[in-house]
């Protein structure tokens, strides 16, 4: 029986990679997907995490990531041992992780959530009298902080690519582009930038808003997140005039390393079976890891 060989791409892949693709989404989108699509083999074309969430959610699946130098940021930025101590530093506080860490960081986690999720979760867990410490992005931690007023630990990594923004570029762009009028923001980028947006959201919450903007002609939308999903967003309404947000005068471009190196030559070699397996992981990890991605997706339901 011939093996059913399904190929995830989060938004940020180039259009070429995500046209390959069975499945585009986010990062809760695609974990969903991975666990519910029935899969022999999961062919990941995203970073490193997000592939062994996959496997930890469908661990029968084979699954396959393209390039093994495709991390992220808030991964190598995160110790797993000074993580250790500073969640025993805070016992009765509850430990709430973004989604972008490794499976070991997880396993550390009394909840994941994603960017389309964490404030519901948060919410709910203070509203149950709880306390939060929140890894492993600062900035997105910082924003909940402003939002909310919860005065959460934050641990202190940071997001390469969303850190860039800065609010010199975006008010120099805002004075001196005609017509512009809207900045939307991943949250994953720095509070200035954030407290700025008309909207503040995931790469899903981002593509939505802009497929429900009621037009107004020549409005210029700035869009601080990676370059992958003004694609999305072209395609959803091409009759916009959307522009990446500059990181400095006269610069609209910012790209996430780890996600370009899905290439269109490496996602066909791991269709073919070669890549990184998520293979590494024992059982007790993927099921200390389990539990805490579950605990999100019972909720997010
Ligand atoms: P989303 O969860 O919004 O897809 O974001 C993932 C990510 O890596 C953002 O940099
Ligand atoms: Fe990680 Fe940033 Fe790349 Fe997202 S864009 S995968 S957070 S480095």
């Amino acid at each position: 029986m011939t093996k059913k060989v399904v190929t995830l791409a989060h938004y940020y892949c180039q259009p070429e990679i995500q046209q390959m693709a069975d499945k585009v989404g986010d990062s809760l989108e695609l974990s969903l997907y991975a666990k519910e699509c029935g899969a022999d083999t999961i062919v990941f074309a995203g970073v490193r995490f997000m592939a062994e969430t996959a496997k930890i959610l469908n661990p029968q699946a084979e699954v396959i990531l393209p390039d093994s130098r495709s991390t992220c940021s808030l991964v190598t930025q995160t110790d797993v041992n000074a993580l250790k101590a500073w969640r025993e530093a805070h016992p009765d506080h509850v430990h709430v992780s973004y989604i972008n860490s490794s499976a070991e960081h997880k396993a550390l986690s009394d909840w994941i959530v994603t960017s389309r999720n964490v404030d519901d979760i948060i919410a709910h867990i203070y509203a149950e009298g709880k306390q939060v410490i929140f890894s492993p992005d600062r900035n997105m931690g910082a924003y909940l902080n402003f939002q909310y007023d919860y005065g959460m630990p934050l641990w202190s990594a940071v997001c390469e690519v969303h850190d860039k923004f800065n609010q010199s570029a975006l008010d120099e762009a805002f004075a001196s582009v005609q017509g512009a009028k809207y900045l939307i923001a991943h949250p994953e980028s720095p509070l200035p930038v954030l407290q700025q947006a008309d909207y503040v959201g995931s790469t899903s919450g981002m593509l939505n808003w802009v497929k429900s903007y009621a037009a107004e002609p020549d409005a210029v939308i700035f869009v601080a997140t990676e370059d992958g999903i003004l694609y999305n967003m072209g395609l959803a309404r091409p009759d916009l005039d959307i522009r990446q947000a500059p990181i400095y005068a006269g610069c609209q471009c910012n790209s996430c390393p780890y996600m370009k190196m899905n290439t269109i030559e490496a996602v066909k070699r791991a269709q073919a079976g070669e890549g990184v397996r998520i293979d590494y992981l024992s059982d007790a990890q993927m099921e200390a890891a389990r539990q805490p991605i579950e605990r999100m997706l019972e909720f997010s339901k």
